[in-house]
């Protein structure tokens, strides 16, 4: 494959960013747009320049000319779209969180295997160069042992109980859009929890409001991990060693400068400026597999996204997280009678 042909199903606020980003990722055609909407379509099409626009997802889905898919949906649809993408033949790169739990997950990781089709979750900090830089520097042992770290991502978005952040239909809730963040660092710096004690505070529907975690990895390490939708955060990440420090000076999650202190030394501010807005780092992995004729990511492996949606499950469990059965089913993917 020398260029990559890319489609993007749905048209929001995500979808945005990507498409921004993907005009700034090498061999990249932006080839096609679908909304449930044609005229939305179109108007993003245009926007971003794409060659074409569809009014459904099914005709995105059966265009001969797209290599790759993705899908920028609410969380809740996730699992049929991939669904219908990998039943059509595309190779797919499908937005955090990848699925509702981790049983529809295994079920799109077999089908693509079966396909031998790529399949990738977008959850675009572990690709960022801050994030992979900050993980040598622990591995290399520069701070020392790693005694703590703290993450916390809140902001506070105002009650609206058709937004998909509030509504249970589509998965809302703190743990599912941002919590994924803190709890993603965790096990990417020091692997699954040995243990891990959480809290919520839900709503009336049974959704997440504020999530509260703690976990210890096996080498001792001890995570403080918070997000709301309740209030403003800081957005911060710290890591603490036996030898030094590690602090993330913006949005953690999409870092662009880090503050190492190692005893004794002098503090160094370590710089990550984007290429583009920093959703390219996922779209140029994607490129390189397709190019390279994988069907899976070294970066970003199906067994990576599995342990997450799993540790996400746990979670659910012990704090009570509730979805309706819909959107947790197995056999009749949510949002599958739209698609029809
Ligand atoms: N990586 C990140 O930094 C990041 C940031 C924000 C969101 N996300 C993820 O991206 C996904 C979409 O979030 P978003 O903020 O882009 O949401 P959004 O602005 O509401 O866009 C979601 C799109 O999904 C489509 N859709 C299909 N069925 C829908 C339904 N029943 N209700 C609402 N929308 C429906 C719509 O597309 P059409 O009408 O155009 O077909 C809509 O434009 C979520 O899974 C979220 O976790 C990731």
């Amino acid at each position: 494959m020398e260029k990559i042909n890319w489609g993007i199903l749905g048209c929001g606020w995500i979808a945005n960013k990507f498409a921004e980003a993907l005009q700034k990722t090498n061999d990249s055609v932006l080839k096609a747009a679908a909304a449930r909407d044609g005229d939305r379509a179109a108007e993003f099409a245009s926007k971003w320049g794409f060659e074409k626009s569809y009014g459904s997802y099914r005709e995105l889905v059966d265009d001969p000319g797209v290599d790759i898919i993705y899908i920028a949906t609410p969380h809740s649809y996730h699992f049929a779209h991939t669904k219908l993408c990998l039943e059509g033949g595309k190779h797919v790169l499908c937005e955090k969180p990848f699925t509702i739990n981790a049983r529809q997950l295994k079920i799109l990781v077999a089908m693509a295997d079966e396909k031998n089709l790529f399949l990738m979750e977008a959850l675009w900090s572990m690709f960022l160069p801050g994030i992979i830089k900050t993980r040598e520097l622990i591995e290399k042992g520069t701070i020392g042992e790693v005694a703590s770290m703290d993450v916390d991502f809140g902001m506070n978005f105002p009650y609206d109980p058709k937004h998909r952040l509030f509504n249970p239909y589509l998965a809302g809730g703190a743990l599912l859009d941002i919590g994924i963040y803190p709890l993603f660092l965790s096990l990417f710096l020091f692997g699954k929890p040995e243990s891990l004690k959480a809290h919520s505070l839900l709503n009336e529907n049974k959704i997440d409001l504020t999530t509260s975690l703690i976990t210890q990895s096996k080498g001792g390490t001890i995570c403080n991990l918070t997000s709301t939708t309740r209030a403003n955060t800081p957005v911060k990440a710290r890591i603490f060693g036996t030898k030094g420090n590690i602090e993330f000076n913006n949005w953690w999650f999409t870092p662009v400068d880090i503050t190492l202190r190692v005893d004794e030394q002098e503090d160094k501010v370590l710089k990550f400026p984007p290429i583009a807005n920093g959703y390219e780092y996922e779209a140029m992995e994607a490129v390189r597999c397709l190019k390279e004729g994988l069907t899976e990511s070294e970066m970003m492996p199906h067994s990576f996204s599995l342990m997450l949606m799993e540790q996400m499950d746990r979670i659910r469990k012990i704090t009570g997280i509730t979805y309706p059965k819909e959107i947790e089913s197995l056999d009749r993917p949510y949002g599958w009678d739209e698609i029809e």
